[in-house]
């Protein structure tokens, strides 16, 4: 038998999504609405157009959550909603159909960070039979080391357990999946950058172009906006022009093997960026476990290589729970509502820009 039933909700950016979670670990429901094919004919996403479809689809996409659990609000013990980090007119739309639906049926209402709940995509270990993913075995354990790695986030965490972790780098600049989706501008390849990057880099030569990794004064700060600049530099070099040349125009110069090779030769150098760091991390703290989360955890280069370079075994989460969605709401906020008390709907605020660990659930006293 479970426990707690919870609706999570998620519009931070361009996916509206809603999931429905038992426990923390057993997936019920998990609706994703992509809004890519909107955004990608402007080359990323547009916040206007962003908050404009949220609201169209927010309604059909909570209920498509329940009907796809065959549920009712009966059944319902709970919602959590994405309150921080993200586009203001996105969240705004999330939160206030959450609190608007906790009134209603008087549901407990909790506020979940988006990057906490990325790490939580890899406590699903169960599933509803009609899902078909595949899940991790079991729970990743403590001290648990976690790398974050999305289009706005690059952090490494040590939680020791749930809500209890603390911060051992980020991003100085650039978050890496900002990176790939910059470079993928510069090589001429289709929005979102990440996945066009992985499937370019296939047919690439990884050792064709030598790009520079950067040295931090933290060893497990990153930086990725150097490692932009130099593909743009060497793209430059490549076909013979200088840096006066219009960046839009580049691609066009480039064959398609050379949109490939360095595809490859940055995709090897971010990913061995990211891995180098985590070794590191692993080796002076020693977890027992180590999980990878956000959008850029998708890449399958990134797993293999982590795997091959860590002396322990990692369960990854499959893809679709790497890259937004709801089910990680839904899963954080089983442990949140172990910990922190349901805000009431009317005093729920939206907080664009707090990082992860200015959440009420990693500041309480432990
Ligand atoms: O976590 P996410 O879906 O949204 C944010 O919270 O930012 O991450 C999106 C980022 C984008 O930058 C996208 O290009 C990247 O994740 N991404 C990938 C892959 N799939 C998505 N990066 C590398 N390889 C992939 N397969
Ligand atoms: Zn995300």
């Amino acid at each position: 038998m479970y426990q707690m039933r919870i609706l999570g909700i998620e519009s931070s950016c361009d996916e509206t999504a809603a999931a429905i979670v038992e426990d923390g670990r057993r997936l019920l429901s998990n609706v994703v609405n992509s809004q890519i094919d909107i955004h990608a004919q402007y080359g990323g996403v547009v916040p206007e157009v962003a908050a404009r479809s949220h609201i169209e689809v927010i309604n059909p996409v909570i209920n498509k959550a329940l009907t796809d659990a065959n549920l009712g609000w009966n059944d319902i013990d709970a919602i959590a909603v994405t309150y921080a980090p993200g586009l203001i007119g996105s969240l705004l739309v999330g939160t206030l159909a959450a609190r608007t639906l906790a009134l209603v049926h008087n549901k407990p209402l909790y506020p979940i960070h988006h990057v906490e709940a990325h790490v939580y995509a890899n406590f699903i270990t169960d599933q509803a039979n009609n899902l078909n993913l595949e899940l991790p075995a079991k729970q990743p354990t403590f001290p648990m080391l976690a790398l974050i790695v999305s289009g706005g986030h690059s952090q490494l965490a040590l939680f020791q357990s749930h809500g209890d972790y603390s911060l051992l780098g980020q991003t100085r600049d650039d978050a890496v999946g900002e990176a790939f989706d910059k470079v993928a501008k510069i090589l001429g390849l289709p929005y979102p950058g990440g996945p066009s990057i992985a499937t370019a880099a296939e047919h690439g030569d990884a050792n064709k172009y030598r790009l520079p990794k950067s040295k931090m004064d933290n060893a497990y700060d990153f930086s990725f906006s150097g490692l932009k600049t130099a593909v743009l530099r060497a793209v430059q070099r490549e076909v013979g022009v200088d840096t006066t040349f219009p960046s839009t125009e580049l691609a066009g110069l480039l064959n398609e093997q050379q949109r490939c090779d360095f595809a490859a030769s940055f995709q090897k150098t971010a990913v061995e960026t990211l891995v180098d760091k985590t070794v590191a991390a692993f080796r002076k703290h020693s977890p027992a476990s180590v999980v990878i989360a956000g959008g850029v955890a998708a890449n399958q280069e990134l797993r293999r290589y982590l795997a091959e370079q860590l002396p322990i075994a990692i369960n990854y989460a499959p893809m679709s729970l790497c890259t937004d969605n709801a089910a990680m709401i839904a899963t954080l906020g089983y442990y949140v509502s172990t910990e922190v008390e349901p805000t009431p709907p009317t005093e729920m605020t939206v907080q664009p820009s707090i990082s992860m660990n200015q959440t009420a659930w990693s500041k309480r006293d432990a």
